[in-house]
């Protein structure tokens, strides 16, 4: 890829992010019980409240997701999508698909101009870049089949939320002066976010409040029916878009069998297509495997090599394979097959890299039938669930719906809009995750959870786009191979490679100087950047005495509490 569309992609995806600060604090909150563990304050306690009162994972999570639309609206959503996996106390495991979708009239080339090139921003920036949105239809579906709690009990504390106002951390302040400039390009009114934000400073959303009261009285209809849905397509009418009141009232989420697989003595259970995490992680897992890693000291050359290499791959069979499962036949089987991966990590040698434009997609046995927000939740009765939603990048397309004070996603980015033409995250993709009428776009999106010896161990999951698999992996090698706790793994500095570009970003301070010249002498590039950092994994460790250790990740304002 050219260097300077690898800057964009790069700038544009650390806008919200701030240099990695990586406390050196190793133990995590530790609680006997529950937890939750979210990108702010506010919501994980809200979530732990509602365990307190005898609700269980799932009305903890609907009670934290509709806080996260409130108090981070960098990403936490209700005009986004996402994807659950949750395991009850009995073993039972599932996975929830409430990803956005494309509009019924949205069609292959609708980024392409008349010369077939890919528009600048018309897939990221404003109405024509919105997916419809899944978050509450997810919200509802997780109701409906394990709430236990009155659902306006779980979305109240939200809409006080809205209505009462919270303080602006740091961060926030900085991430929300950040994109402040394109709220002014994007909307056709002064939205609450433009103005200079600092510290401190107090955040009411009234016409949110009022969106989140819809929702409590009229249910799903509240948002894809009705005012909401009025005031949301006739904006995005106005300012170009294509929703329509259709697309809307036709959204549905789906319960989906999780990607499930043994890595060692362990069982990892996580996100299926239209998310390729579970996939992707399976992939470099088992391309891992056969090495006896735990001698391997983490994070050394060798480390990274191998990590590397078998990543490479992965993202190569991302790009050629992976799209819709409802739309396209994805060989699933044939490309988490032990003998297929064997295959393909057999050109690795630890003497040199192999190119990423050597390595391409694999040959399949044969066809079978930046940002982002994660968290983590265990309940008291021992059921568990890893929640990731997005609106994609930071604030999504950017769009403040007028009179609804919600904002939408840019998700449509993360589809193809042209096959072999990078995405903000620089991938890749095929006709596989090219655009179609109501199909769903590929996504990185990993919530996990991970069994040992048929019990529950840890939850985990992160933004980051691109960088989501990548992460989630080294935290699970954290744990398992390198027997860290909960918070030293989510402390540990990370890296990534996506086969394309061909380069390894690392967090900046997070590896030493000799590390990374011997990886340049054999043939790897290497970017840093003062202000990368690499997801912000949110996780619960089970301790072998049945305590929960929490990790919550100090690159951002992640907080886990539990009792
Ligand atoms: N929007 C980022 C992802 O779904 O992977």
């Amino acid at each position: 890829m050219k260097k300077n569309c690898l800057l964009i992609t790069i700038s544009l995806f650390l806008l919200n992010c701030e240099k990695a600060t990586i406390k050196k604090k190793k133990t995590g909150v530790i609680a006997q019980k529950a937890m939750v563990v979210s990108a702010r304050v506010e919501a994980s306690k809200i979530g732990l409240d509602i365990l307190k009162k005898n609700g269980n994972a799932y009305d903890a999570m609907v009670a934290t997701h509709f806080a996260l639309a409130v108090v981070y609206p960098v990403a936490g959503n209700i005009g986004g999508g996402g994807f659950m996996v949750y395991r009850n106390n009995d073993g039972t495991k599932g996975a929830l698909d409430f990803r956005e979708k494309a509009p019924v009239i949205a069609h292959r080339d609708m980024y392409l101009d008349a010369q077939g090139n890919v528009i600048k921003n018309k897939s990221t920036e404003g109405a024509y870049a919105v997916g419809i949105p899944g978050s509450v239809a997810g919200a509802f579906e997780v109701f409906e089949k394990f709430g236990s709690l009155p659902f306006k009990d779980l979305i109240q504390p939200a809409i006080d939320l809205a209505r009462n106002g919270f303080k602006v951390t740091k961060k926030q302040a900085i991430s929300l002066n950040r994109a402040a400039d394109k709220f002014e390009k994007v909307n056709n009114y002064k939205t609450l976010f433009e103005k200079e934000w600092k510290e401190g400073d107090w955040i009411q959303q009234e016409e949110l409040a009022q969106t989140l009261e819809r929702i409590r009285d009229l249910g799903k209809e509240g948002f894809y029916k009705g005012k909401t849905a009025d005031l949301f397509v006739n904006y995005v009418t106005e300012l170009g878009g294509i929703i329509s009141h259709e697309d809307l009232s036709k959204y549905k989420a789906i319960w989906r069998k999780p990607i499930t697989f043994n890595y060692r003595d362990y069982n990892i259970i996580s996100m299926t297509l239209p998310s390729s995490g579970g996939i992707c992680l399976a992939q470099i897992l088992k391309s891992i495997e056969p090495y006896d890693i735990s001698k391997i000291k983490h994070n050394s050359t060798k480390y990274i090599q191998l990590l590397t290499e078998a990543e490479k791959r992965s993202y190569a069979d991302r790009a050629n394979f992976l799209g819709d499962i409802d739309f396209v036949k994805v060989p699933i089987d044939s490309l988490t097959d032990t003998e297929y991966i064997k295959q393909r990590m057999s050109t690795f040698s630890w003497n040199k890299a192999t190119p990423s434009p050597e390595i391409s997609h694999g040959k399949i046995l044969g066809y079978e039938s930046d940002e982002t927000t994660h968290y983590s939740i265990i309940d008291q009765f021992g059921n568990a669930v890893s929640v990731t939603t997005t609106l994609n990048t930071g604030y999504g397309s950017k769009v403040l719906v007028k009179g609804a004070g919600f904002i939408l996603n840019n998700e449509m980015d993360d589809f193809s809009s042209k096959p072999n033409n990078p995405n903000i995250y620089g991938l890749i993709g095929s006709e596989a995750n090219s655009i179609a009428s109501e199909k769903r776009m590929l996504s990185s999106m990993t919530p996990t959870i991970i069994e040992k010896n048929g019990k529950l161990k840890m939850v985990l999951g992160t933004p980051g786009g691109s960088t989501i698999i990548t992460s989630v992996l080294q935290n699970i090698l954290n744990i398992t191979e390198y027997n860290m706790g909960m918070q030293e793994s989510v402390n540990q500095p990370r890296f990534h490679h996506q086969w394309l570009p061909d380069v390894i970003r690392m967090e900046p301070k997070g590896f030493d100087i000799q590390i990374k010249s011997s990886l340049k002498s054999l043939g790897y590039t290497i970017l840093e950047k003062n202000a990368l950092i690499i997801g912000r994994v949110d996780a619960i460790l089970v301790l072998p005495n049945g305590n929960l250790e929490g990790g919550a990740d100090p690159r951002g304002d992640d907080t886990a509490v539990g009792f």
